[in-house]
């Protein structure tokens, strides 16, 4: 069975610079999906305007999400993917920020049916759009998603991916499999798992349990080891040299378009480079982590990859 992996969208992490990057130097990844767009009372915001435009995503199969607590709100951002291009969407339904939850985006509309059920009808008014949702198991209960998921399976939907956690718990505990069997076994649509899947052993242990599933979708493991993906797509892992050679050109690209692209000076450059390593790896030697996240300014910066990158 060919499973399939999904880069998760990870707000802050994988913008069109970060994506294009990953998908030029490692690869092994099906879809890549925006962070969410969401609609404020003054409209679009200009980042996630840049983040979407057709120009900072050729070459690269990106699905736009979307996050919207009405069917108005869900019908203009969907219009604007489409007047942009876009033939694919993904739907949030597994946002746990409060301050998105409280408006009853993201995960914060599971508890009440009938609002998640008039959004998810919306898609129908979009027949040119082929949509996908994401969510979790509940915002309060993790039973919320499974009373929605007969009228999940009703929808034309593309796929669907399970965040096996509720809102409240945030990324914080441990994922609910028994929750996640439960679903599973009740979706008639293809399916992907996500949450806490960080190595190859991480990712067949998911499908050897749920061998129907379409594939899994990674996040923070991704991040963390962007080799990951095309280790599993292509059946064999890379050499520690063949890692180092890969990561340097990764950061390589990623500083040259952040330094193009980010109008904030030398600064802004830096503090975006740095948070690279919030999450990349993890296991590298501390004291040259350290020296990476404390540089004072980009010089002292790119020394310091260097040094951990050799
Ligand atoms: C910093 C951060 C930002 C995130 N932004 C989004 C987002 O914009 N849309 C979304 O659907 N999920 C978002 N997520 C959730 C991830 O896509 C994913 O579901 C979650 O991290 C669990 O998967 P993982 O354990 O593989 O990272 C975010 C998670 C984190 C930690």
């Amino acid at each position: 069975m060919d499973y399939k992996i999904h880069f998760a969208p990870l707000q802050g992490y994988t913008d069109a610079v970060y994506r294009e990057a990953h998908s030029r130097i490692f690869g092994g990844v099906e879809n890549y999906y925006t962070p969410f767009v969401r609609l404020e009372k003054e409209g679009f915001r200009n980042k996630e305007l840049r983040d979407i435009a057709p120009e900072h995503n050729q070459d690269v199969p990106v699905i736009p999400q979307l996050i919207a607590a009405t069917p108005d709100e869900f019908r203009r951002i969907a219009a604007f993917f489409q007047e942009k291009g876009y033939r694919q969407a993904d739907i949030n339904m597994g946002c746990p920020f409060p301050m998105q939850a409280r408006l009853h985006r993201g995960a914060g509309i599971l508890p009440y049916k009938e609002e998640a059920v008039a959004l998810l009808d919306t898609i129908r008014e979009f027949p040119e759009i082929s949509f996908s949702l994401k969510l979790r198991l509940g915002w309060e209960q993790p039973d919320e998603s499974l009373a929605l998921l007969p009228f999940i399976n009703s929808l034309p939907l593309a796929h669907v991916t399970l965040h096996p956690r509720i809102g409240l718990q945030q990324y914080k505990g441990t994922v609910d499999m028994d929750g996640f069997s439960r679903f599973y076994e009740a979706c008639t649509l293809p399916l992907f798992y996500n949450g806490d899947l960080s190595s190859l052993e991480d990712i067949h242990s998911i499908t050897d349990r749920f061998p129907s599933l379409k594939g899994v979708m990674l996040g923070r493991g991704l991040l963390s080891h962007p080799w990951l993906a095309a280790e599993y797509a292509n059946g064999k892992t890379l050499s520690a040299t063949e890692k180092q050679t890969r990561l340097a050109g990764f950061h390589r690209l990623l500083a040259e378009q952040y330094s193009l692209r980010l109008e904030g000076g030398d600064h802004q450059i830096l503090a975006k480079l740095k948070t690279l390593w919030d999450y990349l790896l993890p296991d590298a030697e501390k004291r040259l982590r350290k020296k990476v996240i404390k540089s004072s300014n980009l010089t002292v910066y790119y020394s310091a990859v260097k040094e951990l990158l050799s």
